[in-house]
């Protein structure tokens, strides 16, 4: 339908080979945002890559990095990442000690911020914060690896966050991130989902840049047409 944009789709290069990241870009040059997972090994049981490897990935693609930081102490840690020319920033709500400070933060530093909630993380006790925040990250996995199971049960969060949106009461971009594929995109889609990570449906791919666009067209195809989404 014409005016209404179609999803976002954002490949988790956490699914991808490490050693060969600017090539791993290359291969989903078609995708909307490109998801960076940085983990710290506190809080998540994993550890992966920090500000060098993303400001060397900023030189080496110009698909918007999404930065999503599994991290203690995001009020410090967050902030260098907009500085760098991250897209989008996301912190865990769960690890922010002034969320309102950091989102702040990154729009000061020109970035959008993002705002986080593990699966069992109600959206209720978060609703005024993210009055402060552009996007919203959906956990759909316990965060900390790739390759999970989707949680179907995260959907009521999508759902109120969806409708808070369209009533305008809040205006974040609606995103999730674990266990997006061919099987899972379209109920997130129906539920309201703007922006779908995924990493081993895409890297996991013969073709990622085919995986991105196969996700893209089943998302837009199980959209509610009446809504109106944002590329920003
Ligand atoms: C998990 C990460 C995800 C991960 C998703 O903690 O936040 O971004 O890469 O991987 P898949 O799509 O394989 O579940
Ligand atoms: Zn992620």
């Amino acid at each position: 339908m014409a005016g209404v944009p179609a999803p976002l789709i954002a490949p988790s290069i956490l699914s991808a080979d490490f050693s060969r990241l600017a090539d791993e870009a290359a291969a989903v040059e078609g995708s909307d945002w490109l998801h960076v997972d940085v983990m710290d090994a506190h809080f998540v049981p994993n550890l992966t890559i920090g500000l060098p490897v993303v400001e060397s990935l900023l030189q080496a693609t110009d698909i918007p990095l999404d930065c999503h930081l599994m991290i203690e102490d995001p009020d410090r840690w967050a902030p260098p990442y907009a500085e760098a020319g991250a897209h989008n920033v996301t912190v865990h709500a769960e690890a922010a000690r002034d969320p309102r400070r950091i989102a702040k933060d990154l729009r000061a530093a020109g970035a959008r911020a993002g705002l986080s909630v593990k699966p069992n993380t109600p959206l209720e006790d978060w609703l005024e914060v993210l009055r402060d925040y552009d996007t919203l990250l959906v956990m759909s996995v316990e965060p900390g690896f790739g390759g999970q199971s989707f949680m179907p049960e995260v959907l009521d969060k999508v759902r109120t966050a969806r409708r808070l949106v369209d009533t305008g009461h809040l205006t974040v971009l609606v995103e999730i991130d674990g266990g997006i594929g061919t099987d899972t995109v379209e109920q997130a889609a129906e539920a309201g989902v703007d922006c779908f990570v995924a990493g081993s449906a895409v890297y996991g791919a013969e073709d990622p840049g085919r995986a991105v666009e196969a996700l893209r067209g089943q998302a837009a195809h199980a959209s509610p047409h009446r809504r109106e989404t944002t590329r920003e």
